[in-house]
């Protein structure tokens, strides 16, 4: 109760007002750990996502008692929802106006991992990453060789750019600069406004602890064709280890890649960091590499568990004004997992 009045007291100190401060406490909700071993499914959205991945991920994990068919279809979520503009259909595309898509599993029993880069044209990117860990003995496919493994495993060829997701390219197309023959058009309200949202992360622990996790996007908006995010590469933009927990990353891809941000993560907590200790030091190496805070004017997150049911969130910067947020889904229920802004 005496927290709760130093919070409603420290708000009004920035003259926020009431329907604001409740809207915030109402945020302001702490993670209560499963406990050890505990099976949870972790998503790196807060409870708008959450609760369109997280339920039918949990569902897939209960009808089947395997973390990876749980993980997969919470991440497929993400991939067919066209509101979603980060992955999959109506992911945000590079340059040219083309989606390309990135993404990883890691399973902890046997540490195979399975990935896919630039793939173009297949909706779920994810399970074609997953088909890569279990049905070959490689580590990663990109391009048009991503495309040709998908189509033998029957993934339909279809085209991943929406009506709101082009306007949105045209839009920066048109206003990227004044000395090229791009014109934006007089009527502003010509173009559609979107919700943008980063990759997703879902990392799972199954009924004998078996760690588990994905990452999936369409990567940065008007990238170069051909770039390849952090989501893709094992370590960077996600890792798991059995006997630890798992990690991933959303955010500035470039930067995960240097830092092996999702290695280092999951190695802090085996030296034995809390997972909110191991992702805000994380961040922190972010800045070192940068020279310092003050350098950074980009965001990137971390999301990690251990195997104790732990939760750790951190961000660079705040999400529209709110603490980052990741969600969990065990048995008792969902749960939104608030973590801490570190610039
Ligand atoms: N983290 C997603 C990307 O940079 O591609």
């Amino acid at each position: 109760m005496a927290a709760r009045r130093e919070f409603m007291h420290t708000l009004g100190l920035f003259g926020l007002s009431l329907p604001v401060i409740s809207k915030a406490l109402a945020r302001q909700q702490s993670y209560t750990p499963s406990g050890a071993g505990q099976p949870l499914i972790l998503c790196s959205r807060d409870e708008y996502w959450a609760k369109k991945v997280l339920p039918p991920a949990w569902a897939a994990f209960s009808a089947s008692g395997n973390i990876l068919d749980g993980i997969e279809v919470g991440g497929n979520v993400c991939e067919l929802d066209p509101e979603d503009t980060s992955v999959g259909y109506g992911g945000l595309p590079d340059e040219n106006g083309i989606v390309t898509l990135d993404a990883s599993m890691m399973y902890g029993p046997t540490h195979k991992c399975g990935s896919v880069a630039a793939l173009e044209n297949i909706k779920k990117a994810c399970s074609v990453a997953r088909l890569v860990m279990e049905r070959t003995d490689h580590a990663m496919i990109v391009g048009a060789g991503a495309l040709s493994f998908a189509k033998a495993h029957g993934f339909p060829e279809e085209n991943l750019l929406t009506e709101q997701s082009r306007l949105t390219w045209l839009e920066w197309k048109e206003n990227l600069s004044n000395e090229d023959d791009w014109l934006p058009p007089a009527d502003k309200d010509y173009y559609k406004k979107l919700r943008k949202r980063g990759t997703i992360n879902v990392l799972g622990m199954g009924n004998e602890g078996e760690v588990a996790g994905l990452t999936t996007t369409s990567g940065l908006f008007g990238k170069i064709h051909g770039r390849v995010g952090d989501s893709p590469i094992i370590g960077a933009g996600l890792y798991v280890d059995n006997e630890v927990g798992a990690a991933g990353a959303t955010g500035r891809g470039e930067e995960l890649i240097r830092t092996c941000g999702s290695f280092l993560l999951v190695e802090k907590m085996r030296a034995g960091k809390s997972p909110q200790v191991a992702c805000e030091e994380v961040i922190e190496r972010i800045f070192y590499v940068n020279k310092g805070k003050d350098q950074v004017n980009f965001n990137v997150k971390m999301v990690a568990f251990n195997k104790d049911g732990d939760v750790g969130v951190a961000s660079i910067m705040s999400e529209e004004g709110t603490s980052p947020y990741a969600s969990i889904i065990t048995a008792q229920g969902l749960q939104p997992v608030p973590g801490k802004v570190m610039k």
